[in-house]
């Protein structure tokens, strides 16, 4: 693993030499290579869906799609209710017609807690994909392993949403996209290779698990590369004057600000950073992706993620023009390619289970290999896919993918 990693680093290395050449590439311009190597052929299984024969599978979907941070919610339930309507047009599952549940679970744990219990409690679904942060997918999954819910997170990337606090696994919860210890990693790396960081300063919302977790990920990762955090400052999501903290910033003159929060928080600390002169880049990590990401903001800022349009191979292109004919030319960012996929993956798993038992479904899933649009998935003991983080920078007001990262 460590030697992979190292090698795929060297690969990122490479490909930012690459994209960082003197008359810069083209921001809309795709790395030269890709670190793929590690993605061998995944094996699909092979059955192909019954023709429907009555009855309904119900699948939820719990998604943001109110609160701060209403992009990933829409994106989120546009991506899963697409994979549904595909499967429905192939003949449904088991049999079933298959019929979604969409819930407004806002990003937060009480409106999580109560789109879940709704969901299970009164419309009897056995399925759930969701939610997008980590702070509300935590305890749908208390209620899922509870209640022996199957549960797909699509993007929700703190280690506890699969790990119960005594470290063992939650049996039916799963996710589909990579964990922040990996994607700190990257983002540190990033940091300490490329932009050839030797301090930073780390900024982060202590009640937001997804944040601080990513924030701890990435300063022990930071630390170990040789790198220093010279200030650390926590606000709260409430927060819109972060005058206070950003003179602490300019004080201490750090290399790179680590800002791993969504969108909304990054636009206001970027707009005022920059107000005050700080020109130091930001790096975050996948909740900075939004099309409301203001880029003026964000400008000469990288950050982590699952997935990007630019990538070049023919599943990601087949998926953009296919979501695009579909959503009036939308471009799918990676919380609707995640939630397509972690659809995909649940209805594939009950598809080769057989049988519509949560249970049968969690097996299924701890031995699959699936060609998700986001890079393949297969499982590791605790129920996260070993996958790939791309890195993207935002550079004259646009989001360009510059290099992809194996563990
Ligand atoms: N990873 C974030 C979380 O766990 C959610 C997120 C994923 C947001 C991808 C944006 C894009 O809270």
């Amino acid at each position: 693993m460590k030697s992979r990693f190292v090698l795929s680093l060297l690969l990122v290395m490479a490909v930012l030499l690459t994209a960082c050449q003197p008359a810069a590439a083209p921001a809309t311009q795709a790395p030269a290579t890709q670190a793929s190597a590690t993605q061998a052929p995944a094996t699909q299984p092979t059955t192909e869906p019954a023709p429907a024969t009555g009855g309904t599978l119900k699948i939820a979907i719990l998604a943001p799609l109110s609160g701060g941070q209403p992009t990933f919610g829409i994106s989120t339930r546009d991506g899963a209710l697409l994979a549904i309507e595909e499967w429905n047009a192939k003949g449904g599952v088991l049999g079933m017609k298959i019929e979604a549940v969409v819930e407004d679970s806002q990003c937060e744990a009480d409106p999580a807690v109560n789109a879940a219990n709704k969901v299970v409690d009164q419309d009897k679904v056995h399925y759930i994909v969701g939610e997008v942060c980590s702070k509300a997918s935590i305890p749908i999954s208390e209620i899922a392993t509870e209640k022996g819910i199957l549960q797909i997170s699509p993007t929700s990337t703190n280690v506890q949403v699969t790990k119960k606090v005594d470290g063992s696994t939650k049996p039916t919860v799963f996710r589909a996209c990579f964990i922040d210890p990996f994607q700190g990693t990257v983002g540190a790396k990033f940091a300490v290779d490329n932009l050839k960081a030797k301090t930073a300063f780390v900024l982060f919302d202590q009640g937001n698990d997804y944040v601080r977790g990513l924030a701890e990920a990435f300063e022990e990762s930071f630390t170990k590369l040789g790198g220093q955090v010279v200030g650390k400052e926590t606000y709260t999501s409430q927060d819109t004057d972060f005058s206070a903290i950003l003179a602490k910033v300019a004080e201490a003159k750090p290399d790179m600000i680590y800002l791993p929060d969504y969108y909304p928080i990054v636009n206001l600390v970027g707009a005022q950073a920059k107000e005050k002169g700080i020109t130091v880049p930001m790096v975050g990590g996948d909740g900075w992706d939004s099309a409301e990401l203001d880029v003026k903001a964000a400008e000469n800022g990288y950050y982590t993620n699952h997935y990007s349009e630019q990538d070049t191979r023919p599943e990601v292109q087949d998926w953009v023009k296919n979501y695009g004919a579909k959503y009036s030319g939308a471009v799918p960012d990676a919380l609707a390619t995640l939630a397509y996929d972690a659809t995909n993956l649940m209805l594939t798993a009950i598809n080769s289970a057989g049988v519509d038992d949560p249970l049968a479904v969690a097996k299924a899933l701890e031995g699959i290999k699936f060609d998700a649009v986001s890079g393949n998935i297969t499982y590791d003991a605790d129920h996260n896919p070993i996958k790939s983080a791309v890195i993207i920078q935002v550079k004259d007001g646009k989001k360009s993918w510059v290099a992809t990262v194996s563990p």
